[in-house]
């Protein structure tokens, strides 16, 4: 057995950018088919499908808000007719809206719940609701298979992104919970927590002096690449983990290890 997921259908959210580009990367590379989700990143998506086509793979890109229920419904149903099935969600769409809490707007704490926690819930739900419909696939041995991106601050604090470590907070027993009640139909749900990976959302914080002070925080020396969390991804996703059932695989470089406390404490 290997990691290959030839024939299956993948779904990922926020693939326009970041994670989400590697990770939709690394799922075709397995041999899946992609649904390539992205919310303004138009470009950047059609040049991911046709990157993916160019290496003899299957893709197509569809737009949605993933805080939106019926944008959620719209994009399911156009994936699924598109590419016949969907048989692994990754719900991997998220934001930040950094503030101190005491200048924190109601606005951008609801953004960022809605788009990383309540666009999370949406995807999971839509792709459970897909998977039942789909009794009959007998390409892995789950029905099917959903991956949460989570992050280390779902259980690091994060002074300054309440609204965020909120969000991941809530991502790891919303996963759980959800893994917990699918599990008897063979859906597995599991999650990654990654630390810093290079990508825009932190662009700032590994660069120059903040990415010395970061590297401080990371026992193993270097900040992740995307490539990192797209091999969790596929092996999630693959009959490689199909005993592995409501976990979250943290991929960080030993950030959640409190590397403060080496010479300390
Ligand atoms: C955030 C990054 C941050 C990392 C480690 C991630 O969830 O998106 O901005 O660098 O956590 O703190």
């Amino acid at each position: 057995m290997d990691c290959r997921l030839d024939g299956q259908v993948a779904l990922v959210t926020g693939a326009s950018s970041g994670i989400g580009t590697g990770v939709a990367r690394g799922l075709a590379a397995a041999g899946a088919a992609v649904i390539v989700n992205y919310h303004s990143g138009r470009e950047p998506a059609e040049a991911l499908v046709a990157e993916i086509e160019g290496q003899g793979g299957r893709a197509v890109a569809v737009q949605a808000d993933v805080s939106d229920p019926d944008a959620v419904a719209a994009l399911f149903a156009r994936g699924a007719e598109a590419m016949g099935a969907i048989d692994i969600v990754v719900a991997n769409s998220g934001i930040q809206k950094d503030a101190p809490a005491t200048e924190l707007t109601v606005e951008d704490w609801r953004k960022v719940i809605d788009t990383n926690l309540t666009g999370q819930f949406l995807c999971a739900q839509a792709g459970i609701r897909q998977f039942l419909k789909q009794r009959d696939r007998k390409l892995s041995r789950a029905l099917g298979k959903i991956i949460h991106m989570s992050s280390v601050h779902e259980v690091i604090p994060w002074a300054g992104h309440v609204n965020y470590a909120a969000s991941k907070g809530g991502i790891a027993l919303m996963m759980r919970t959800l893994a917990q009640e699918m599990a008897g139909q063979r859906i597995r749900i599991n999650a990654i927590a990654p630390g810093a990976i290079a990508t825009r959302i932190n662009a700032e914080n590994v660069a120059g002096e903040a990415g010395k002070r970061l590297l401080e925080l990371i026992p193993y020396g270097r900040v992740g690449d995307v490539e990192d969390i797209a091999n969790a991804a596929v092996w999630l996703a693959s009959d490689m983990s199909d005993y592995v059932v409501g976990t979250t695989i943290t991929v960080d470089g030993g950030m959640c290890l409190y590397p403060g406390f080496r010479d300390n404490g």
